[in-house]
């Protein structure tokens, strides 16, 4: 005879088994709270997640695409609001995770989507300082100009003529960069890149910049790219080598650089890596946590995205809120994603654990010691 545990369902109220992919997206996620809004006139939907308020507001960028629904995109606010507070631990700096989403439906006008940026930044503005945002996917500088008509002081980002700090693609392509630099150290003992073949996926704010750098240092570099014309005028720009958005996995390289979406480091793609080590800016690339450890089991030392992507939260934070120089940002972003994929790397080898698990491990006694 089977026993039905009722106490489960007096306590969360409902049965679990007919839950919605967004109660069981919430139950599970660590974060504070959600807020979620249908925006009408523009019928997007905007999601707002604060996952940690601890150790300042809850920061970070707003990514504005299209979703297939709702449920997809608040599951992609709650992972990188995750990301952002463990990233801001990593950068030393006074603030906590969140991230704003806005699920557009394809083809919006200029005005329309106008319109939506100042309706999402009232709504910031109603959070009172709680979150505070800046560009990231699908958004630019011009556009946090926009939201701030409506909820300054809380943004990040806007252009240099607006009194903000500008692109923060550059900077985050500088640590980006340097994480690239440390990992052909451990991989080779000494970390000139000359010669060393780095396959770029992705040549958009980040990557773009980042080709350059590798080019200027003597790498043999491959870029790819959905957008053709980037391509193709990065190719014009560096004479640097293209190949096909699907190649991406199968190039034989020293390191493979994601700087693109998400969820690229999957069962599928792990199984066809030729690199020896994963280090890209693009936020969280491993599809599920268990993708860690196959990249282990391959022998692919995977740099982890939210240290090696810091640079945009420092330029970004660190110049426009703790009044950094330029020079100032980029010594700091060098020096921190050094020591901490540094440390990072140490330990996993150390305690034979995915790189992963040594970066959770790395910002949870952080966390604990700037409290203490
Ligand atoms: N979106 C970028 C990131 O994911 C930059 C950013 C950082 C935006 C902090 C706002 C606040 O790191």
């Amino acid at each position: 005879m089977m026993v039905r545990d009722v106490s489960r369902e007096v306590t969360h109220g409902m049965d679990e088994g007919s839950s919605t992919l967004v109660e069981m997206l919430l139950r599970q996620w660590d974060g504070e709270e959600v807020v979620i809004r249908y925006d009408r006139p523009a019928a997007s939907w905007i999601v707002i997640a604060i996952h940690s308020t601890q150790r300042g507001p809850a920061s970070g960028g707003t990514r504005m695409k299209s979703y297939p629904n709702l449920d997809l995109a608040v599951q992609d606010a709650l992972r990188l609001s995750a990301a952002m507070t463990s990233k801001f631990v990593v950068a030393g700096l006074p603030q906590g995770g969140g991230k704003g989403v806005l699920a557009v439906p394809q083809g919006l006008s200029t005005e329309e989507r106008a319109g939506l940026l100042r309706r999402y930044g009232s709504l910031i503005q109603t959070l009172g300082g709680l979150f505070q945002t800046g560009p990231d996917v699908g958004t630019s500088s011009a556009d946090m100009n926009v939201i701030s008509e409506t909820a300054a002081p809380y943004i990040f980002g806007r252009t240099p003529d607006s009194g903000g700090s500008g692109d923060s693609g550059q900077p985050t392509a500088v640590g980006v960069f340097e994480g690239i630099r440390v990992t052909v150290r451990r991989l080779y003992g000494d970390n000139s890149l000359a010669g060393r073949r780095v396959v770029v996926q992705g040549v958009g704010s980040v990557g773009g910049p980042l080709a350059e750098y590798l080019v200027k240092a003597g790498a043999d570099v491959l870029i790819s790219d959905v957008n053709a014309d980037a391509v193709e005028r990065m190719h014009r720009h560096l004479g640097v080598g293209v190949i096909t958005p699907e190649q991406v996995y199968d190039t034989p390289c020293d390191i493979f650089a994601p700087c693109a979406l998400g969820a690229v480091l999957n069962r599928d793609t792990i199984a066809r890596l030729r690199c020896r080590a994963v280090v890209g800016s693009a936020n969280n690339q491993l599809e599920t946590s268990a993708d860690a450890l196959r990249l282990k089991e391959r022998g692919i030392l995977y740099a982890p995205d939210f240290v090696v992507n810091v640079g945009g939260t420092i330029s970004l934070a660190g110049g426009e809120r703790m009044g950094w120089t330029r020079d100032e940002v980029e010594r700091r972003i060098r020096d921190t994603v050094t020591q901490v994929l540094d440390q990072i790397y140490d330990l996993a080898a150390a305690d034979d654990i995915t790189t992963t698990e040594a970066a959770q491990r790395i910002v949870e006694s952080q966390m604990h010691s700037a409290h203490a």
